[in-house]
């Protein structure tokens, strides 16, 4: 007998930042965070778990490579999903499975977009990973704080459309969750747009950068008393659909954060030059038309990612097609993943 689950979960990209952790065990933040979570079928991850009693110990496929079970992240979430089955079953509620709990398990994880470039991967890898395991022993409820444990990041994709991770205060990190602002389709001509300047492997990985960070940079001390605000003024923002101000604080946030990695000694570098032509870019569009029409930001790589609306999203692409060709960058040049609405 064997039973199989199958469930995907979609990337997440920050709007304000999450940069830096209070406690590395926990993964628990110095700053609350926000983001939008994309649409389930562009970029994700798709995770099936098979639980047998003939499986001799628990196994994981990454893009169909085997990777060691013994990660201690991986192992923090495969322990508190058991934890949570065992008290829910010693409690009596839901309709926990006895069974599953005395299999060991197979993961097999796959994503739809390159991995490790900054683009997110593990936000979408761990949700998927905690919400199928979940499904399996037939959990519901609060599970953010177990993918929290997978990856920082990952409590967020837990929950479609504007998604805060509120950072809390407590040692155990039980406060440190994520929430949902708004719906995904709360703001339906909302689109993100992805320009990939490059599918290569990141040369400092956000969990070490920010460990660096941490440690050296007065920025981002400086930091954790900026951004109680500015998620104030974003979950406004986002209320209202007051793009101007959502556009102003999304790129201003993720210049602070690339500032801060330039604060960090030594320095991390994660934009590229042709990052900084986007970025360019993006200001001389929109101060030909005088207001806040598209929007870039940034994580730990080189790759825009693009907040427009609707209205905007074929006059943007022809421009950037038109400054940065094909035939001029080569293998490097700017694709434009079909538009990801939000909703
Ligand atoms: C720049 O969630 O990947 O994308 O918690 O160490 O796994 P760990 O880090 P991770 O960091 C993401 C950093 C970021 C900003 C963000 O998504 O908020």
């Amino acid at each position: 007998e064997m039973k199989l689950v199958t469930c995907t979960a979609p990337v997440n990209i920050a709007v304000i930042k999450y940069w830096g952790k209070r406690n590395e065990e926990l993964i628990l933040p110095i700053n609350s965070s926000l983001s939008v979570t994309l649409h389930q079928d562009q970029l994700k991850s798709t995770t099936t778990v098979a639980a047998s009693r003939d499986f001799k110990e628990d196994r994981i496929w990454l893009n169909g490579k085997e990777e060691n079970i013994n990660h201690p992240r991986l192992q923090s979430c495969l322990r508190e999903i058991r934890r949570l089955a065992r008290k829910r079953r010693s409690s009596g509620d839901g309709n926990s499975n006895t069974l599953t709990l005395h299999h060991k398990i197979h993961i097999c994880s796959v994503n739809n977009f390159p991995t490790a470039a900054g683009l997110a991967s593990s936000a979408a890898g761990y949700a998927c990973l905690v919400y199928t395991l979940a499904k399996l022993h037939g959990l519901e409820g609060e599970l953010s704080e177990i993918a929290r444990q997978g990856s920082g990041s990952a409590c967020r994709s837990m929950y479609g459309g504007f998604v805060q991770w509120i950072m809390g205060v407590k040692e155990d990190g039980s406060d440190s969750i994520a929430q949902q602002i708004e719906p995904e389709t709360h703001w339906p001509e909302l689109c993100v747009l992805i320009l990939v300047v490059s599918a290569e492997q990141k040369p400092v990985g956000s969990t070490a950068g920010m460990r660096t960070s941490v440690k050296t940079s007065p920025l981002l001390k400086y930091r954790t008393e900026i951004v109680p605000k500015r998620m104030k003024e974003m979950i406004e923002a986002i209320k209202r659909q007051d793009f101007e101000l959502f556009g102003q604080l999304t790129m201003k946030d993720s210049n602070q954060f690339h500032a801060t990695c330039l604060d960090t000694f030594p320095p991390i570098f994660y934009l590229s030059d042709i990052s900084k032509r986007i970025i360019n870019l993006v200001h001389r569009y929109n101060s030909h038309f005088g207001e806040t029409r598209v929007v870039y930001t940034f994580d730990a790589g080189p790759n825009a990612v693009i907040y427009t609306r609707k209205q905007h999203v074929d006059e943007f692409v022809e421009v950037v097609k038109h400054y940065f060709p094909p035939e001029e960058n080569g293998e490097q040049f700017l694709k434009g993943l079909p538009v990801n609405p939000v909703s």
